[in-house]
């Protein structure tokens, strides 16, 4: 009901929207949603972890010929000049950006020299040609092993365990203090927590490089008989079952965020933050338990040793977007897994 109220409320301003990663995992979700919504939508990727197909299939769901792509990278002053000096955006949606933890920890300058140096000068290319709104991709990660349970955006931020971790801390840094000096801008920080799934048609979905880091795209691989078992990582923490607990948040419900994060905007918000999470915390063998009994397939698994660097439990309170932003998640675990499922079926080699 209220990400319904958010689209009935969105039709009213369209907006042009720069996106950047718009090729990859999140971003391409984003695109559906906002055309959906009645926006325009411009994609800067360099493709450093997507595939220009995900962009394809958006523009079949969407059912338009092509979405308008630039492959750039946001750390390219000229090339963002250029596409700024012929059209006119009135946000930008900045997903844009590495991600794997373990990589960041073993290319420390490589994460920091993408992460921050893109930002900066996306931001500084935006606010010379006048356009001083953003959306920032942040995360949970940013509160590290957090002081309150369930985490609302006043909890203070903590300690990261990874240079990834910080590129996300020390950006959203970056944003508050330019939105302090300069209260022209509205800033946008979303702290997502643990986005799985694809969307429904299976057309587009997660598409991770080698090994997947994460549990849902190990789990769908295990599935689909790419690799042998899934290893839990620990089943002595402090928590029901004893392994972790986070909040998984459907992608598609995570996407329409954004769009509501719009509304923040329009309104000239300032600086807002907004923790992304559907308020339920699962546990590992909650998420293998459930993809095996609604998908009717086999997840073979053994427990290991905990990884470095993981906390037992992580999940949002996400009331603030709710009440802010007429946003909260509508799908559940069982659209998670089944949707994570269809998608890894259908494109057993991603795309
Ligand atoms: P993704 O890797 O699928 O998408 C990121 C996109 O950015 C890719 O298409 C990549 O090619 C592009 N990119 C990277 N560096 C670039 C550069 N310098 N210039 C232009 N394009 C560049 O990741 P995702 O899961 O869609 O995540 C999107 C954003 O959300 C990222 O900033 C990520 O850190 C953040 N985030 C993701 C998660 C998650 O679990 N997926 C959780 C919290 C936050
Ligand atoms: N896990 C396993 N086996 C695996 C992978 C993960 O047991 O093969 C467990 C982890 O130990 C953890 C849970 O599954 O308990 C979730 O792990 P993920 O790697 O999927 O997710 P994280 O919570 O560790 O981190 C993710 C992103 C971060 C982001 C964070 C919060 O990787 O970038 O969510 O949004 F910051």
């Amino acid at each position: 009901m209220s990400s319904l109220l958010c689209k009935i409320e969105q039709i009213f301003k369209y907006m042009n929207i720069l996106v950047t990663g718009g090729a990859g995992f999140i971003g391409s979700h984003t695109l559906i949603e906002l055309y959906a919504a009645g926006h325009t939508a411009v994609v800067v990727d360099n493709l450093s972890n997507s595939n220009p197909e995900s962009l394809r299939r958006v523009a079949k769901i969407i059912g338009t010929d092509s979405i308008p792509f630039h492959e750039l990278d946001v750390r390219d002053r000229g090339g963002l000049n250029k596409l700024m000096e012929e059209q006119k955006f009135d946000a930008c949606i900045h997903f844009a950006g590495l991600k794997a933890v373990g990589e960041s920890v073993e290319k420390p300058w490589e994460y920091y020299e993408n992460n921050i140096s893109g930002t900066l000068t996306l931001v500084d290319v935006m606010r010379n040609h006048g356009c001083k709104n953003i959306i920032f991709s942040s995360s949970a990660t940013v509160y590290g092993d957090p002081v309150e349970i369930p985490i609302t955006e006043k909890c203070p931020k903590g300690q990261c365990t990874n240079p990834y971790g910080w590129t996300k801390s020390m950006l959203e840094q970056v944003l508050m203090d330019m939105q302090k000096a300069d209260p022209e801008w509205n800033v946008v920080l979303l702290r997502y927590f643990n986005p799985v799934g694809a969307h429904p048609s299976g057309l587009i979905g997660e598409n991770p490089n080698g090994i997947p880091n994460n549990l849902m795209p190990y789990i769908t691989q295990v599935a689909v008989g790419k690799r042998p078992e899934l290893g839990v990582f620990g089943n002595d923490y402090d928590t029901p079952d004893g392994t972790g607990v986070r909040d998984y948040i459907h992608v598609v419900d995570l996407a329409r965020g954004h769009v509501c994060a719009l509304k923040a905007i329009e309104r000239k918000c300032g600086l807002e933050i907004f923790n992304l999470g559907t308020g339920h915390g699962y546990s590992v063998l909650d998420m293998v338990n459930a993809f095996i009994r609604v998908n009717g397939v086999k997840v073979p698994y053994s427990i290991k040793p905990r990884r470095a660097g993981d906390i037992a439990t992580c999940y949002s309170n996400p009331a603030k977007a709710e009440k802010e932003l007429g946003w909260k998640a509508q799908y559940g675990i069982e659209e998670m897994v089944r949707d994570s499922w269809n998608w890894q079926k259908l494109n057993p080699e991603g795309f």
